[in-house]
Formats: structure tokens, C-alpha cells, sequence
């Protein structure tokens, strides 16, 4: 790997796949990913990606349900770049090769939960793999974007501006094996790392999504926003495990209904929409039923689905879930919540700017504001294409103009030769915020947790100082912040507003909280 390049990209989902691919004809481009290269939450996608593309369709009702879902906290000027610049974003993904379903010769448009038409592209209910496959394929004729698999981005570099500021230079950066970072110098950084589903106990996230960009970013002093606002997605296979298996939200889209073990539909009496309702409606009245019920889970009634519809659609869903013991042609399958999406993250502009001069965010790592306090279903795709395309515009006529950063010999890190276990502290952090921080919060269980958060974070920050450092350390040292920043923001929002519900403070209060909150200068 090069110890200079002109743009280092940090992770290889759709978010900096499409970065990389825009800004390949223009300079040299690194992208860093800490597993094999499709290793990514976009890997994993089922229902697809939301646009605007049907007749009775139009970027005004795609921005009303989306600003439906985000309670209050949506950023207007994000919503309206993402759903008019979303359709010619989808057709630029399929003109690079990606094939998605098509239906009546045209393209095959799902439903899903808070969505007033169908809006839905994608490619069976494998939506995310074809993605990763048509972006690495246009990336491999490139030659200017090298991707270094099983490297692990550890810390943001940064520099003096001479003006008293700071700019990002690069990053250090695990190379497979080794434990001493490199650095690796360049013009601009984009961060593209993806979420931190692993912070709790059961989640559909992959393990690659430890948080490690919004912890990198936080201790580089950039602003981070709205980490409260954590998506429970309500259906995932029971039993939901450490890496839960989703049932997409596109089935109850075609039609499947939420029942209580004795048969019974409970949506209605939470939701106009019932069964179709916004995520954190679904997530927190299954919540309360099983709660009340003391049953482990609820019930998804795919009957009132055809099974050539079923067998068409889903068959990845089908085949998955036989595989562990259901036939969903035949009965209910059992489902509970689980974690799945933040919105909040790296605060940036429009363009991915973040606070940090030539550092960029883009995908979930980001918080543009698009989100507010709750995202819509299959809106987080197309937030990372519409984003990524905007930063590539803003930085390409730009770049010739920023200078390399000189490759200063890395110093100050230097470690300690002790080994440090951490699986037991990830595994504790993930079991304390699924009980403490999940989807029904109270002040008492924050309080709680925050104690608990800053004690793990003491003992990690001295086993990094005494110990070597592997991904395994660093991973387990991003979930704690994160978790720590979960918390701080769900602390100070003292309201119940979108995927942020507290018992102590069951309303929502647009008097003092119609803002988003900001840790970092
Ligand atoms: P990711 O795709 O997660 O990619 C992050 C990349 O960063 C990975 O390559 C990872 O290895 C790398 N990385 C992380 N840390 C480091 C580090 N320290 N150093 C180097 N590399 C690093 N959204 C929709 O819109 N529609 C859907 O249908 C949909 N279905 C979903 C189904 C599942 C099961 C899940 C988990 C999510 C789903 N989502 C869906 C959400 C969506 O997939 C993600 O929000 C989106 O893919 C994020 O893309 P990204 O590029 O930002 O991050
Ligand atoms: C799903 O298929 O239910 C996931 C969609 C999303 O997370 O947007």
C-alpha cells in the first residue's frame, strides 16, 4: 500500500464504492476496508432502494413521507437534494451494471412501511448484494482505485493549517497481521465506514459495523449528531442472536400482518397504517406487547401473500428462514425488534462536508440530516449514493489544489506488548445497552448506563496504552465511545421524539428539542 495518495477512502459498502468510482478519473484513490471487500451492512440489503420513479409518484410525496417519519428533525434543504436527485442516482447504479427486478418492462417497485406509494427498487430481496457486485465490478476496470481488503483504519491523522485550524491529512491505518499502524497521507479523507449495530447485544448488522468512523471522528474533535435516534427494525427472525436474520419490512409491505401468539392483529390500535406503520411505531408497539403478553415473540402472518409472490420476491428469505426450521408459505414465523440503523453520525452539509477541513462523511457514518429522528425504509441506500455523488462533485475541482500532507514519521504510538481479551467487555457493553438503552429508555437506566459505559472506557483506554493494539482492541474501544455517545444524546434529549422514546419523558416537547443534538465543538 502507498504511504501518499490523492483520496483515501475508509470502507467499501455502497457509500464509498460510488464515492470511489466518481472520483477515479481524477487521482489516485485508496480505499481502505477492514474485511473482504463486500463485507458491509450493504452487502446484507434486502428490501431495496427508495426513489420516486412510478407514475403516481413524485419527489414531493417521497420528501412528505420522509419528513412524516423524521418527527420534526429532518434537515429540509438534505431531504429535498435526496428525493429529486435519488431517481437519476438509481438509473446511474443500473447503467453501471446493477440489474434489479423488473416487472411489466420496467422496474418491479416494492412497498414498505411509511411509504405512501411504491417506491421501492430492487433485486429480489438481495437488493444490497447486487449493489456491492456491480460496484466492485465497475471498480475493478478502474485502474487508478486500488482496494486493500483486511486493512483497518484505526485514527484520523491531522495537521496545523498554519491558520490556527486543523486539516485532515490521513489516516493511520492496521495493515493484516501487524500491530503498528501506518500512516497514509492524503488530500481528503472520506469517511465511509457504515454504522455501529454491534453496540447492542442482538442486531441484523453485520460485525463489521462497530462505529469505528463516528469514534474516529469524535476523537479527531469533528461534530457528531443525533446518536439517540438508533432504528429498531421490528421484524428479525427469532431468535434474534448476536447477527439477528432480517425478515424485510418489503413482506409486510406485500402484505404480511403482525399477530400476537393467539392470532390476534395488534397494529391497528397503534397506527392507521397497522402493520405498515413507520418503524418506530411497529418497533416500540411490539415492544409493548411483548412485554405485556411475557411472550418471547410475535407473530408474522405471511398467508395473506401469494406463494408464487412469496417465491418471486423473497426467495433468499424463504430459503433462509427453512434452513432454520420455518416454512413461511405455511405458518407465522416468529419475529422481535432488533438493532439495525443510526441516524444520527459525523455531522455533515450537503455536499458530505464535515466540521473538519478535508474530512468528508458520507452513508450511515454520516448524520446529513436526511433521517431526522427516524428513517424511512430504504431511504439509507439512496442517501449514500445521492451523498456520495454531491461530495465527489465539491471535491473534484478542488483537489488539484490541496497539497499532500508531508508523510511525517508516525510517532506517540507506541502501545504496550501485554495481550488484552476483549471479548468479555464487548460482550457485556452489547448485553448493558440492550437492557439499558434499547428501545423503551428511562432516566434511571441512562444514568445507569452511563456509569457503567465510562468505567469500561477507563480499563479499555488503559489496555490500549499497555497493550498490542489488534482490531479486535480497536473495535471494542469505537463500540464504548459510541455507546457512550448514544447515551450523552439520549441523556440530554429529555422527550420522547421518533426512535427516542423514555418513559420519565413520554411526550414530545418541540418547544425545547425541535433541534438536532450536537456533541463536539
Ligand atoms: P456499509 O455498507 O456498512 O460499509 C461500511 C464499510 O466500512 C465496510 O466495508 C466495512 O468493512 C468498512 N469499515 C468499517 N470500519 C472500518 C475501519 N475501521 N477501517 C476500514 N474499513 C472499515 N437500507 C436500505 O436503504 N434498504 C434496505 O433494503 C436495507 N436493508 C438492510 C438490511 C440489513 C440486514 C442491514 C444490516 C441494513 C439494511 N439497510 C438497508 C441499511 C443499509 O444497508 C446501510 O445503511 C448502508 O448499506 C450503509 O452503507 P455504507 O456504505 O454507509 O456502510
Ligand atoms: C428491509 O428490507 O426491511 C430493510 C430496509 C431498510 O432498512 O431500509
Amino acid at each position: 500500500m502507498r504511504d501518499e495518495v490523492d483520496v483515501l477512502v475508509l470502507g467499501s459498502g455502497i457509500a464509498g464504492l460510488f464515492f470511489a468510482l466518481k472520483v477515479a478519473p481524477y487521482g489516485r484513490v485508496a480505499v481502505v476496508t477492514k474485511k473482504d471487500q463486500p463485507e458491509s451492512n450493504t452487502n446484507y440489503a434486502q428490501g431495496g432502494i427508495a426513489a420516486a420513479l412510478a407514475p403516481d409518484d413524485s419527489p414531493a410525496l417521497h420528501a412528505r413521507d420522509t419528513f412524516s417519519a423524521g418527527a420534526g428533525l429532518c434537515h429540509a434543504d438534505a431531504v429535498r437534494a435526496l428525493v429529486r436527485e435519488g431517481p437519476a442516482r438509481v438509473r446511474e447504479l443500473i447503467s453501471l451494471g446493477a440489474r434489479f427486478t423488473q416487472r411489466d418492462n420496467g422496474l418491479s417497485l416494492g412497498r414498505e412501511g411509511g411509504h405512501s406509494r411504491r417506491r421501492i427498487v430492487h433485486a429480489a430481496d438481495l437488493t444490497g448484494r447486487e449493489v456491492e457486485r456491480s460496484l466492485l465490478e465497475a471498480i475493478a476496470q478502474s485502474d487508478s482505485v486500488e482496494i486493500h481488503e483486511n486493512h483497518m483504519a484505526v485514527d484520523l491523522v491531522l495537521e496545523h493549517d498554519g491558520r490556527g485550524g486543523s486539516v485532515c491529512a490521513g489516516a493511520l491505518v492496521l495493515p493484516p497481521g501487524e500491530s503498528t499502524p501506518r500512516r497514509i497521507s492524503a488530500r481528503v479523507v472520506m469517511l465511509a465506514t457504515g454504522g455501529c449495530g454491534q453496540v447492542y447485544a442482538h442486531t441484523t448488522n453485520p460485525a463489521i459495523a462497530t462505529g469505528d468512523g463516528v469514534a474516529m471522528a469524535y476523537r479527531a474533535g469533528a461534530r457528531i449528531a443525533n446518536m439517540e435516534f438508533v432504528q429498531f427494525h421490528p421484524t428479525a427472525l427469532y431468535p434474534a442472536g448476536d447477527r439477528a436474520f432480517l425478515i424485510s419490512e418489503a413482506v409486510r409491505g406485500e402484505g404480511a400482518i403482525l399477530r400476537r401468539l393467539d392470532g390476534t392483529a395488534f397494529m391497528d390500535r397503534y397506527h392507521p397504517l397497522a402493520s405498515l406503520a413507520p418503524r418506530d411505531v411497529v418497533a416500540q408497539a411490539i415492544d409493548r406487547e411483548l412485554k405485556e403478553s411475557g411472550d418471547p415473540f410475535v407473530l408474522l402472518d405471511c398467508s395473506p401473500i401469494r406463494p408464487d409472490v412469496i417465491r418471486d420476491h423473497f426467495p433468499n428469505i424463504l430459503a433462509e428462514t427453512k434452513a432454520r426450521g420455518f416454512d413461511m408459505l405455511h405458518e407465522p414465523i416468529p419475529v422481535v425488534p432488533a438493532a439495525h440503523y443510526e441516524c444520527g453520525g459525523v455531522l455533515t452539509d450537503t455536499s458530505g462536508r464535515t466540521s473538519l477541513s478535508r474530512l468528508y462523511a458520507v452513508g450511515e457514518v454520516a448524520c446529513t440530516g436526511v433521517h431526522g429522528a427516524n428513517r424511512l425504509a430504504s431511504n439509507s441506500l439512496l442517501e449514500a449514493l445521492v451523498f456520495a455523488g454531491r461530495a465527489a462533485e465539491r471535491i473534484i475541482p478542488r483537489l488539484g489544489g490541496w497539497r499532500i500532507p508531508d508523510s511525517a514519521p508516525l510517532s506517540g504510538w507506541t502501545g504496550g506488548d501485554r495481550t488484552f481479551d476483549p471479548a468479555p467487555d464487548r460482550a457485556r457493553l452489547r448485553e448493558l445497552m440492550w437492557e439499558l438503552v434499547g428501545i423503551v429508555r428511562s432516566d434511571e437506566r441512562l444514568t445507569e448506563a452511563s456509569g457503567l459505559l465510562a468505567e469500561m472506557n477507563t480499563r479499555v483506554s488503559a489496555a490500549m496504552a499497555e497493550s498490542l493494539l489488534t482490531p479486535e482492541l480497536l473495535e471494542l474501544r469505537n463500540l464504548v465511545q459510541c455507546g457512550q455517545m448514544i447515551v450523552a444524546s439520549a441523556i440530554s434529549r429529555a422527550e420522547s421524539r421518533g426512535l427516542n422514546f423514555n418513559l420519565d419523558h413520554p411526550c414530545r416537547d418541540n418547544e425545547s428539542f425541535l433541534r438536532d443534538t450536537v456533541i463536539g465543538a
